[in-house]
């Protein structure tokens, strides 16, 4: 199965993608988790990216399309993935297409997680993840079981992203509503868009995410 998840930062992308690798074992494509690797990593590519991310901006369109060519070719890739933050431009959305279809594949579903602005702000103001297996946790929605503790690998180091703060997320969103929101329609029209009500809680937005693969 190949799906993608679209919506705006802080829309809960990122949470449901590692629910469906850990569910279905489809493997969690995040261009932004790549651009932080590249970031750590401190090679010109990071060096690039931790400028255009720091800015909120996107990074261009051939460095990122590269970026997903390379990475679908990969063995793990075959039995399925899902797309956390790519497509983010009609460019991106077109690139993908030919990528598949040079490999006579296809997208199963494009899911929307529909979200209120105001709640964005207040779900990126509250994330941290550990910094040791990058686990993700939300200061008031999704709180580790032992207050400083990690659930998944105990330690009781964690971190916050750079790009969560109120004027990079500005732009963020800015960059969703004038790049990004313009390619639903496109999937709209070939009848893969399902939208799921990404105001609801992580485990009910799960289940409609569920629901919507059960239904194709
Ligand atoms: P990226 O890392 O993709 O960031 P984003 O799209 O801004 O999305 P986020 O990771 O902030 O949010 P999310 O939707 O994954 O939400 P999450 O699950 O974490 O990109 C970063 C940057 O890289 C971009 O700005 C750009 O510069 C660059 N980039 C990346 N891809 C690119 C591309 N294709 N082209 C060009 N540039 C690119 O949830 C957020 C918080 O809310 C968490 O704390 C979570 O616990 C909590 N939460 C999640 N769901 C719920 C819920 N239902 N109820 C309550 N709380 C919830």
């Amino acid at each position: 199965m190949r799906l993608i998840l679209l919506g705006p930062p802080g829309a809960g992308k990122g949470t449901q993608a590692k629910r469906l690798q850990e569910s279905r074992g489809l493997v969690q494509l995040s261009t932004g988790d790549m651009l932080r690797a590249a970031v750590a990593s401190g090679s010109p590519l990071g060096q690039q990216a931790k400028r255009v991310m720091e800015a909120g901006e996107l990074m261009p369109d051939e460095i990122i399309i590269d970026m997903i060519a390379e990475r679908v070719d990969q063995q793990d890739c075959r039995n399925g993935f899902v797309l956390d933050g790519f497509p983010r431009t009609t460019r991106q959305a077109a690139a993908l297409d030919e990528m598949l279809k040079r490999k006579n594949a296809s997208l199963d579903a494009v899911i929307e997680l529909a979200v209120d602005e105001a709640a964005l702000i207040e779900r990126i103001s509250g994330r941290f993840s550990c910094a040791k297996c990058g686990a993700g946790y939300h200061e008031k929605f999704q709180r580790p079981k032992k207050d400083g503790v990690c659930d998944v690998c105990g330690s009781t180091e964690f971190v916050r992203r750079k790009d969560d703060n109120a004027t990079t997320v500005a732009a963020r969103l800015e960059a969703y509503r004038n790049q990004t929101a313009p390619i639903l329609p496109y999937y709209e029209e070939r009848g893969l868009l399902r939208r799921v009500d990404g105001m609801a809680d992580v485990d009910e937005v799960t289940r409609q995410i569920e629901d919507v693969l059960a239904s194709l």
